[in-house]
């Protein structure tokens, strides 16, 4: 951080300081001191650019599912990393976790994650894919983050009772509920986005998730591998590296 307002409250300049907030792909950003979080020793620079989103959102998927160790858990996108994130959050309280991946190099590593990936070409496989897995019909609960056929897909392989969480839109495409999934079956949906989501939060709960957040990145959260650095006059290529499929790792904009 190089600068505090006048009569602001917040780490002194020199701090290193994560941000949440938009128009960052410029040098310097003026920002409220209530979206910035110090950084603890431990958490490299690289991984600090990273830590006002996609950790947070892991940590509070997990915390908001609260599911029990043998439960089951659904991933699409599921090499994301948020997706990692959350396999290693959720592994830890003894949940099983399914992410649901294109690509069997995806798969292979996520094994390594403590995970059972489903590798599936078209959504209509996923079902008897999960099926080969888990008692037909036993995922407690699906975290979507593409919606469309591989969503619906999704909600179909849900128990009843099970709940079933859309955080993303990656296909562009809707979701198709059959009422029977939520009149019959009891099925729960709800969205999830993080700034809504933190602004439930008061003061309190705020700094012990920073805290625990922090905490899991520096004993390792997964998920915050990086892929490649571009300067910041590269946007261009960076952008085109960003939609690769099967990219294992983020993008960093450096300048
Ligand atoms: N709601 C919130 O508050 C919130 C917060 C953070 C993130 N998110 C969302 O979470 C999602 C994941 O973010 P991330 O940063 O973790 O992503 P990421 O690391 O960039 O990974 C994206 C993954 O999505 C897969 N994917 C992309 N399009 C797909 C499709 N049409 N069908 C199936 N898989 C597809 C990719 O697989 P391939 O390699 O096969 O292309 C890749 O593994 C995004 O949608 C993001 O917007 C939401």
């Amino acid at each position: 951080m190089d600068a505090l307002g006048p009569g602001t409250n917040g780490p002194a300049p020199g701090a290193r300081v994560a941000v949440s907030t938009t128009g960052t792909w410029q040098e310097y950003v003026c920002v409220p001191c209530t979206s910035v979080i110090p950084v603890v020793h431990g958490v490299s620079t690289e991984t600090a650019c990273q830590l006002t989103v996609n950790p947070f959102t892991a940590r509070l998927l997990v915390r908001d599912l609260a599911l029990d160790p043998g439960d089951t858990l659904l991933l699409t996108a599921g090499a994301s990393a948020v997706s990692r994130m959350v396999i290693h959050l959720a592994s830890e309280r003894g949940v099983r976790c399914l992410p649901v991946v294109r690509h069997p190099e995806q798969a292979r590593a996520l094994t390594r994650l403590g995970a059972w990936p489903v590798t599936v070409s078209s959504a209509g496989t996923l079902p008897g894919a999960v099926g080969d897995l888990v008692e037909h019909g036993q995922v407690t609960a699906v975290l979507d983050a593409v919606g469309g056929a591989l969503g619906d897909a999704a909600l179909r392989c849900l128990r009843p009772g099970g709940r079933f969480v859309s955080y993303g839109m990656l296909s562009g495409r809707p979701l198709s509920v059959h009422p029977d999934a939520l009149v019959f079956r009891q099925v729960s949906m709800h969205g999830f986005w993080l700034p809504a989501r933190m602004e439930r939060l008061d003061d309190k709960e705020l700094s012990v998730l920073t805290e625990e957040v922090q905490e899991a990145v520096v004993r390792g959260l997964p998920g915050l591998e990086v892929a490649e650095r571009y300067d910041l006059a590269d946007f261009g290529p960076a952008l085109d590296h960003t939609i690769r499929h099967g990219r294992d790792g983020k993008i960093l904009l450096t300048g």
